[in-house]
């Protein structure tokens, strides 16, 4: 196997190299990533027979070229990641996200790769009430941030390209990830870094919105369940089916870390804020025998723990960019 990873020295894409590597060790791997300010290449292999790296973007046709050349399969992780970034501004998730997607495509019928997976989320279904049934793969599609929208919409592109032109394409759509090397503008990260040098931990609205949290290893290997045993032109649903408010997350997160409950601070709500996300994830169970393997407290101690032995990783992170970021983010609200 001869595979492509984009986006692969962000969080999710960088712990599938890592778990490729583990358990597929024939495998060569190519990275194709921008390096934006959500990658690092820490935690990375170093080139060799197995892996290499290659810089460009994917909405450069040729990077995206030379990065696909004799490969079997794309798994397809780049993408602007953050809704609260896609609210301050949305130009970079829609050329990323919408014409990055296009361009891999294109690139990848001109050259014949046989397999591309779309990694996507399950934040295009929209956002549930309280007593709805969770998303299944059949639920429609109902974006509510530009973030959600971008990714709903490559959804939709790389469907076309099936129906069109009969490529072998698959797109999981998965729930709240956490785990290892998580920048930390996301919910759970940034709740440990804050806890863990005393900072204050925002919490939108009334912090009672429901998350599916999943362990970002359990995403990685049915992502490999998928590449090795999916079918052309479906689409699967990953989730861990243990829903959490947000509040109880981070009270869970001040336990783990040893901080004070006065670190919570509720701030104004996200605009749109999607109050549920809830996933059914039975198919990919049934039809591909995947489970998870991690229960959320377990999971959430080992990643605080891995916060607390890797300050060297996340420190540098929190630069000038960040502290400007962090100040447009929360400095009003
Ligand atoms: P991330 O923001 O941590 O990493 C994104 C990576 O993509 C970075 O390394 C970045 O440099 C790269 N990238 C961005 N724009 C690029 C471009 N134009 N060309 C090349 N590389 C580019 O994101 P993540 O959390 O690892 O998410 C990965 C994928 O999984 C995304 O497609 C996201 O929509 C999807 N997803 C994420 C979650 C989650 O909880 N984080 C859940 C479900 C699905
Ligand atoms: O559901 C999958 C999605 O999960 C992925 O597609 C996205 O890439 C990923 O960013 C994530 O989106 P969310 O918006 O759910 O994640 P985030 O960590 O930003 O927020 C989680 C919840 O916590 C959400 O209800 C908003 C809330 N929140 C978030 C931040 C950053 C706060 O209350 N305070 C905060 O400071």
């Amino acid at each position: 196997m001869r595979l492509l990873v984009t986006g692969g020295a962000g969080f999710i894409g960088k712990n599938f190299i890592r778990l490729v590597h583990e358990l597929r060790p024939a495998w060569r791997v190519t990275n194709l990533d921008a390096l934006t300010y959500a990658a690092s290449l820490c935690g990375l292999p170093d080139d060799s027979e197995r892996y290499r790296f290659v810089r460009g973007d994917i909405r450069d046709p040729k990077a995206a070229a030379w990065a696909m050349e004799e490969q079997s399969a794309v798994v397809h992780f780049a993408a602007e990641s953050h809704v609260d970034r896609s609210i301050l501004s949305s130009g970079e998730f829609v050329s990323t996200n919408v014409l990055g997607t296009q361009v891999l495509l294109d690139t990848a019928r001109r050259l014949g790769v046989p397999t591309f997976i779309q990694v996507s989320t399950d934040e295009v279904y929209g956002s549930l009430g309280v007593a709805d049934p969770p998303f299944r793969e059949d639920t429609p599609l109902a974006p509510r941030s530009p973030y959600a929208a971008t990714k709903a919409a490559a959804d939709l592109l790389v469907r076309s390209y099936h129906e069109t032109h009969d490529m072998d394409v698959r797109i999981t759509r998965c729930s709240n990830n956490y785990g290892p090397y998580q920048f930390p503008e996301k919910l759970l990260p940034l709740s440990i870094v804050n806890a863990l040098h005393g900072r204050r931990i925002p919490i939108y609205g009334d912090g009672r919105q429901r998350r599916d949290w999943i362990h970002v290893k359990d995403h990685c290997r049915a992502i490999l369940t998928v590449l090795e045993n999916g079918q052309p032109g479906e689409v699967y649903n990953i989730g861990a089916e243990q829903e959490t408010e947000n509040l109880a997350a981070v009270r869970a997160v001040l336990r783990e870390t040893g901080a004070s409950e006065d670190l919570i601070r509720f701030v104004s709500d996200r605009p749109g804020h999607d109050r549920r996300y809830a996933m059914d994830a039975s198919k990919i169970r049934k039809e591909l025998d995947w489970e998870p393997r991690y229960r959320f407290d377990e999971g959430l101690a080992q990643t605080v723990a891995w916060y607390q032995a890797n300050e060297s990783w996340w420190r540098p992170l929190l630069g000038e960019d960040y502290q400007a970021y962090y100040q447009t983010q929360y400095g009003a609200r």
